[in-house]
C-alpha cells in the first residue's frame, strides 16, 4: 500500500514500547482492564471476543454454537467471568499495524451492553456486536437483511479469468452511476471507460505551457528514480543494512527481511524546474526519472479542480483524494495496492497496468517490506542507497514481474490470471480497491509526457491489511445499507432470491 505511508518513531521510541512488551502489561491498557477474562487469552487473540456476565451466561452459553459458527473467520472467542456492571461486554477485534511497526496497534476498549441481557434484549446486543465485530447475525438465527445481500454480492466478485485477459471496457458516455454501481463497483469489476474525459477542458487546457505560466514558480515535492523504476524491491544486502539491529519482535512482523522497497528520492522545487527535467529527459541521457506522484489536487493545485468536475459515475461514492501525476512518461510503478476505489484517467501519454485480484496475495507476497531511502544528486546524476528507513515498513507485493527470473521463482504465480489494461488520453480505468496493479507509463507523441490524474474513493469491499488470507468485507462503515437500497431499486418485484432460504431459521 503507497498512499497513507506515514512517518513513525524511530528505534529509539519503539525500543522503549518493546519494553513494555516484556512486562505483562497488555498492550492496550492495565491489567485491571483485562480481569473480565484472562490477559493472557486476550494478547493472543486478535479476533473479536464476547464475554458474559453470571446473569447472561445461560444465554451466552445458548448463543455460543451459533455465534462461532456465524464467525468463523473472525476467530471469536466467547467467555464467561464474573462482572460487577454488565451482562456482557463485547471486544472488537484489534487492528493490524499498517504502516508502523514501531509499536503495536492499540485495541479499542470493550463495549459494554448497558442493558439487562435476556431473550428480549437479543436484538440489540447483536446490533452491538455486529457493529463492533462486523458480522451481521439477526435475532432469528440468520443473517440480517444486508448480511444475505452481502454474502450474495460476495459469490459475484469479479475474478479474471485467463492470463493477460483483456481489460473489459466500455464507451463512458453509455454509463450512468446506477448501472456502474450495479455492473463494476459492487462487483468489484475492472473496466476501461473509453473517453470519460474525452469532452474535459483538462485534455486541451493543461499544455505544459499553460502549467509552467500557471504554477511555474509554485513548489512541488517531485520524486526521482534510476531508469523509471518507483518503489520496486530489491535485496536489502544492498543496503549495508544490519538486521541484528532490528528488535526481534519488529523483525518477527516483517515478511520479508531479505527485500527492501526502495523508496524514490525526493525534493521540493518550483514547477517550471520540474517541468524543465521533464522536457529535457529526451535530449540528456540522464539516469534519473522525475515524477510528480499522486499530488493531491485539492492541496497543491486547486485552481486546476473546476476544469474536472465531480464524476456523475461516481456518485454513490465519497471522494477521498484527487491527485495529478506527471512525468517524461518513461515509469514503472511497482507491483501494489491502494485501499481505495480508483479511477485513473489518462490526460496526455497511455499507462499500461498489469491488474492481479486481491486473492492472490499470498503468491504475491504481501506483507512488511522494510523501506529504504534513494538519494539522488543531481549535478552527477547517481542515486546513492542512502538510508534503511528502520520504523517503517511498507505492505508491498514481493515479486516484480519484470525481473528475469520472475517465471522460475514465482512458478505459480505465473499460472494466475490477470488483466492487461491500456489507457489512452481521454480514457479512464476503473480499478476496484485493494487490486494489485503494476502501472507502465509512456509518454504522448506531442508532449513527450505522461500526465494522469486520479480519483480515490472510500473502498466497498475493503479488507484488512498485510493479511495475505483475508478476503475482502462490505465496507458497512461507511456505505451502511446501500447495497440493499439497490438491490431494492434494481429488483422491485423480485420477491428474496430462493438461495437465501437456507439461512432462515427452521
Ligand atoms: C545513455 O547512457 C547509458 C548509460 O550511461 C548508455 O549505456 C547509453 O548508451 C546512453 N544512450 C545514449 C543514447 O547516449
Ligand atoms: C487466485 O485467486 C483466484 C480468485 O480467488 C483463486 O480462484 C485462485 O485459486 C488463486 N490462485 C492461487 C494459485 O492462489
Amino acid at each position: 500500500m503507497r498512499a497513507g505511508v506515514g512517518v513513525c518513531g524511530l528505534w529509539v521510541v519503539a525500543l522503549g514500547v518493546l519494553g513494555v512488551w516484556g512486562s505483562g502489561v497488555g498492550a492496550w491498557g492495565s491489567d485491571d482492564e483485562l480481569l473480565p477474562w484472562d490477559a493472557a487469552a486476550e494478547r493472543e487473540h486478535a479476533g473479536c471476543a464476547l464475554v458474559f456476565g453470571p446473569a447472561a451466561s445461560a444465554l451466552g452459553a445458548s448463543l455460543r454454537p451459533w455465534l462461532t459458527e456465524q464467525v468463523p473467520q473472525q476467530g471469536l472467542v466467547v467467555a464467561y467471568d464474573l462482572m460487577q456492571d454488565s451482562d456482557a461486554l463485547v471486544y472488537p477485534p484489534r487492528p493490524r499495524a499498517q504502516s508502523c511497526l514501531g509499536a503495536p496497534p492499540s485495541r479499542p476498549p470493550p463495549v459494554a451492553f448497558p442493558h439487562a441481557l435476556n431473550a428480549a434484549a437479543l436484538p440489540q446486543f447483536l446490533e452491538l456486536v455486529n457493529a463492533a465485530c462486523g458480522t451481521f447475525l439477526a435475532p432469528d438465527g440468520g443473517l440480517t437483511a444486508l448480511g444475505r445481500a452481502v454474502k450474495d454480492q460476495q459469490a459475484r466478485l469479479f475474478y479474471p479469468a485467463r492470463h493477460a485477459e483483456a481489460c473489459p471496457e466500455l464507451d463512458a458516455a453509455s454509463l450512468d452511476s446506477a448501472r456502474f454501481w450495479r455492473d463494476y463497483i459492487l462487483p468489484a469489476r475492472p473496466v476501461i471507460l473509453r473517453g470519460l474525459l474525452a469532452d474535459s477542458v483538462a485534455m486541451t487546457k493543461w499544455s505544459n505551457e499553460y502549467l509552467r505560466q500557471t504554477f511555474g514558480t509554485q513548489a512541488v515535492h517531485v520524486k526521482f528514480a534510476p531508469l523509471g523504476q518507483f518503489e520496486g524491491i530489491e535485496d536489502a544486502g544492498l543496503w549495508n543494512a544490519r538486521p541484528e539491529r532490528i528488535p526481534a519482535a519488529v523483525r518477527a512482523q516483517l515478511a520479508h527481511p531479505e527485500l527492501v522497497v526502495v523508496r524514490p528520492a525526493h525534493r521540493d522545487m518550483a514547477l517550471r524546474h520540474f517541468l524543465d527535467f521533464v522536457e529535457t529527459a529526451r535530449v540528456v541521457n540522464r539516469t534519473a526519472t522525475a515524477y510528480l506522484e499522486y499530488t493531491e489536487m485539492a492541496a497543491h493545485f486547486p485552481a486546476l479542480l473546476p476544469d474536472l468536475p465531480p464524476l456523475p459515475i461516481t456518485a454513490e461514492l465519497p471522494l477521498r483524494h484527487q491527485n495529478l501525476w506527471l512525468s517524461d512518461g518513461h515509469t514503472r510503478g511497482k507491483m501494489h495496492f491502494d485501499p481505495f476505489e480508483n479511477i485513473l484517467a489518462m490526460v496526455s501519454g497511455q499507462k499500461r497496468l498489469f491488474l492481479y485480484a486481491p486473492t492472490n496475495n499470498s503468491l504475491l507476497g504481501e506483507g512488511h517490506i522494510p523501506e529504504a531511502e534513494l538519494t539522488y544528486y543531481p549535478h552527477l546524476d547517481e542515486f546513492r542507497r542512502h538510508r534503511l528507513q528502520e520504523a517503517t515498513a511498507m505492505v508491498m507485493a514481493a515479486v516484480d514481474i519484470e525481473a528475469p527470473d520472475f517465471a522460475d521463482r514465482h512458478p505459480l504465480l505465473v499460472q494466475v490470471p490477470y488483466l492487461d489494461c491500456t489507457i489512452q488520453p481521454g480514457d479512464a480505468l476503473f480499478m476496484p480497491a485493494f487490486w494489485w496493479h503494476e502501472v507502465q507509463s509512456q509518454p504522448d507523441a506531442d508532449e513527450h509526457r505522461n500526465l494522469a490524474v486520479n480519483y480515490w474513493y472510500e473502498p466497498v469491499w475493503t479488507r484488512e491489511f498485510p493479511c495475505p488470507t483475508c478476503d475482502r468485507v462490505y465496507n458497512r462503515h461507511i456505505y451502511g445499507d446501500a447495497l440493499l437500497r439497490h438491490q431494492a431499486q434494481d429488483q422491485p418485484h423480485t420477491p428474496p432470491a430462493p438461495s437465501y432460504s437456507h439461512h432462515q431459521p427452521h
